[in-house]
């Protein structure tokens, strides 16, 4: 047959994308959908723990996010309902691998929809017996989801996408997930189900693309790489490949995970734990980790958490609408990038540059009355520069600069550090921000400096090469001998 197609997008390898790229919707919206009705569930929150009504009163006329409500009760079990999201996938993402190698990416992605679905379901009816309680193991329940789901779809697209395509479509996971902040945020305002009547249905919400993604699933391909190297089926490794390619020659897509499997079937299946303590694996980690603590320590977060009162303290008149602007901003650059195909490393080193947090260079207590569209400028353009970087890059470059041994692992490692950074700042910038005010950003530039000089010189380029290229980039950096006593000795200590 003649090679043909190789590389091209088809109707199956679309649909097998988009369908992995609804878990990452769901994540999106579950990010952002806390933000909007905050007061309101406050509100209700009060009345459900028999806060006094003259104190409801004073929280629902309260018109400052940052401003705390009086009742600690209240304060506690809201932060809590905040946090616990990232707490669940903070602890989740350490099980990305073994869910993922226990029956394949497509059915790990199946079966762990059920959690999206409960969460939903806590969330939606939470009125029906205590609402803080169900709103927070709700929250749990989906921050543990997500965890899964922002390790599973990044792995799955980028085992699946052709290499020309990779980068691009690993982009696709942030598009969604943008996309998904951008939904919760327009229907999170109050004329549509951001008000008192039907916030629980905008929480539940949050699981509907779990009940889409599962009837989709069975109709996609299992990933070709896991079926050929992990379980060493040939026959339905190639099956695969001609699904999600169309009619072609596979002879070099099989050469090229024959290749892979030699090389796996000389590393051991490495755990968590000898990926953090061997030197083999070094380079490669603390890239990937470095990678994903710039995306967060950036402070992206702290725009997408507090952005209203962020606004509202610099004077904008309309915060709400600005913070949709944000989102809307946030969804536009991430396509830029996904139509001009340039989510790459290069492009990362040039937009984390440039991307030195322009709020720094204006002061809201400059008192001046267009000093309020000079901030709003200024975190949109923060804002495009991170779409164009920092955002999509880390998601997918982990999958691409670990080969099939240590991946998993790296993977949950690389999920774990990200829900890490972004539980802390989520946490920690009210209190930082009252501390330096506008100033915070200063802390969140003097950091990204850092980390771009770290990426400008330790990132490989790895557009357009395979697994195997990149995976001999980082063994070059590292005296041949050295590798293979190294890899021996992990060996040794893994079949022990
Ligand atoms: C990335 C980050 C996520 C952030 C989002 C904003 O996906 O991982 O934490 O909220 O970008 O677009």
């Amino acid at each position: 047959m003649k090679e043909r197609y190789t590389d091209s997008l088809t109707g199956t390898l679309a649909l097998a994308v988009f369908t992995a790229a609804l878990g990452s919707l769901q994540f999106g919206y579950s990010l952002g959908v806390i933000n909007a009705p905050q007061k309101i569930i406050e509100n209700h929150y009060a009345r459900a723990l028999g806060v006094s009504l003259e104190r409801s009163r004073m929280l629902e006329n309260s018109t400052d996010l940052l401003e705390e409500p009086k009742d600690p009760s209240v304060v506690m079990y809201w932060s809590l309902s905040v946090a616990i999201f990232s707490i669940g996938g903070m602890v989740s993402s350490f099980l990305v691998g073994f869910i993922a190698d226990l029956r394949g990416r497509v059915k790990g992605m199946l079966m762990v929809n059920f959690l999206a679905i409960i969460a939903g379901l806590l969330m939606g009816l939470c009125k029906m017996w205590m609402p803080h309680i169900m709103v927070i193991m709700g929250r749990a329940v989906m921050g543990f989801y997500c965890g899964l789901t922002s390790g599973l779809v990044p792995m799955y697209i980028g085992e699946i996408a052709p290499k020309a395509y990779r980068g691009a479509l690993g982009t696709l996971h942030q598009l969604a997930i943008v996309t998904g902040i951008l939904l919760s945020q327009v229907i999170g305002l109050d004329f549509v189900l951001g008000n008192d009547e039907m916030w629980p249905l905008l929480l539940g919400l949050s699981g509907a693309p779990a009940i889409l993604q599962s009837l989709l699933l069975p109709l996609c391909p299992e990933s070709p790489r896991y079926l050929y190297i992990l379980l060493g089926k040939e026959q339905e490794a190639k099956k695969s490949l001609l699904r999600l390619k169309g009619p072609c020659d596979t002879t070099s897509d099989l050469e090229e995970m024959k290749r892979e499997k030699e090389e796996a079937a000389k590393e051991p299946k490495v755990s968590i734990r000898s990926l953090i303590f061997s030197s083999v694996y070094r380079q490669q980690l603390i890239v990937a980790l470095m990678m994903h603590l710039s995306q967060q320590l950036s402070g992206i977060n702290a725009i997408f958490y507090y952005s209203t009162s962020i606004f509202e303290q610099a004077g904008v008149s309309q915060p709400i609408y600005a913070t949709i602007g944000v989102g809307v901003i946030n969804t536009i650059f991430t396509m830029v990038v996904f139509f001009l195909r340039i989510g790459d490393a290069n492009t990362y080193k040039i937009f984390n540059y440039s991307f030195c947090h322009p709020e720094m260079f204006f002061s809201p207590q400059l008192d001046l009355p267009w000093m309020s569209y000079v901030s709003m400028v200024a975190i949109f353009l923060f804002v495009s520069f991170f779409e164009i970087g920092p955002g999509p890059i880390p998601w997918f470059i982990v999958a691409e600069i670990f080969s099939q041994g240590p991946r998993p692992a790296a993977i949950a490692l690389a999920g774990c550090c990200n829900w890490t950074s972004n539980f802390i700042i989520a946490l920690t910038f009210p209190y930082i921000q009252a501390l330096m005010g506008c100033y915070v950003f200063i802390l969140f530039a003097a950091l990204l400096l850092c980390f771009t000089l770290f990426i400008y010189f330790r990132v490989p380029e790895t557009k357009g090469k395979t697994f195997e290229e990149i995976a001999a980039i980082f063994q070059k950096k590292r005296p041949m001998a050295k590798h293979s006593t190294e890899l021996d000795q992990l060996k040794t200590s893994t079949d022990a």
